[in-house]
């Protein structure tokens, strides 16, 4: 069954790991998916892998950081694709690691804008389009990081994870009546390059009930379902998808 036929989808941080696999998966249910990272030569060729197997893609160039972008990848949704069904503000990174007390203002300010400041931007550019057309699916990439676990020397990036869920419960209030659905995906550790080598991810495998990390794609599937009709009445919520890393305590 194919999930997201007709739909079109704006996904960030499509260069690489879970939104590359993301927009590989959504384009294979269907969807025309909008690309948007800042390493250009990456998007390019994640394009052209979506286009080889027949799905529609197109690539924005652009960091998250700035309102511009995502006012640049809705227009181009729109222009080329006709709206924007689904948003999966997905792109993150961890900044500047280390005790809290030893971040500098500037430090802390870099990693809210990146994971979190930068989800709100997604979301002011991408409701208005969605709500002309009628309703729409955003899907935010959280981490078991700051709602599950705290992790030595990553409070500012667990902060701004766990401001993604005030963030979704925020849209519910102001646009479920209005057709808008919003939800938090919480990935547990993930085979991506923000998973560090080989001995980080041994280490992180063991956080988890599963005693291994993600494939992209598992991560994938689980955004593929917050942003399809099959997920038609879950909003202001949080999928965790960690492999039992927030249920059980090792
Ligand atoms: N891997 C894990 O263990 C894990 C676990 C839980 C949650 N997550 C979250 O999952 C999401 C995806 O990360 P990933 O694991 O797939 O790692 P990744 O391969 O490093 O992907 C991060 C993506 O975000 C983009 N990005 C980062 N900062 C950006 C900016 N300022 N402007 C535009 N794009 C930006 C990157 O693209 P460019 O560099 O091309 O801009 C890249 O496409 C992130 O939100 C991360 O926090 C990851």
């Amino acid at each position: 069954m194919r999930m997201l036929d007709g739909k079109v989808a704006i996904i960030t941080g499509a260069s690489s790991g879970i939104g590359k696999a993301a927009a590989e998966l959504f384009a294979a249910h269907g969807a025309s998916v909008v690309l948007v990272a800042r390493r250009d030569a990456a998007l390019a060729s994640a394009v052209d892998e979506i286009e080889a197997q027949g799905g529609r893609a197109l690539a924005v160039a652009g960091d998250v950081t700035e309102a511009g972008t995502h006012d640049k990848a809705v227009a181009a949704a729109r222009a080329t694709f006709g709206g924007v069904d689904v948003a999966f503000n997905n792109a993150g990174s961890v900044g500047t690691m280390g005790p809290l007390a030893e971040i500098e203002p500037r430090q802390w300010a870099e990693v809210l804008a990146a994971n979190l400041t930068a989800a709100f931007l997604g979301t002011r550019a991408q409701i208005p389009a969605m709500i002309e057309q009628g309703g729409g699916t955003l899907v935010f990439t959280s981490s078991f990081v700051g709602n599950s676990v705290g992790l030595p020397g990553m409070g500012p990036y667990g902060a701004a994870k766990a401001g993604l869920m005030g963030l979704v419960r925020g849209i519910t209030a102001d646009y479920a009546a209005a057709g808008i659905r919003a939800n938090a995906l919480l990935p547990g550790g993930t085979a991506t390059d923000m998973a560090g080598d080989a001995a980080q991810r041994e280490w992180a495998a063991g956080l988890h009930a599963m005693k291994r990390i993600a494939r992209p794609e598992e991560i994938a599937q689980a955004a593929l379902f917050l942003a399809s009709d099959m997920s038609s009445f879950v909003t202001g919520s949080a999928l965790w998808a960690d492999g039992g890393n927030a249920a059980v305590k090792l």
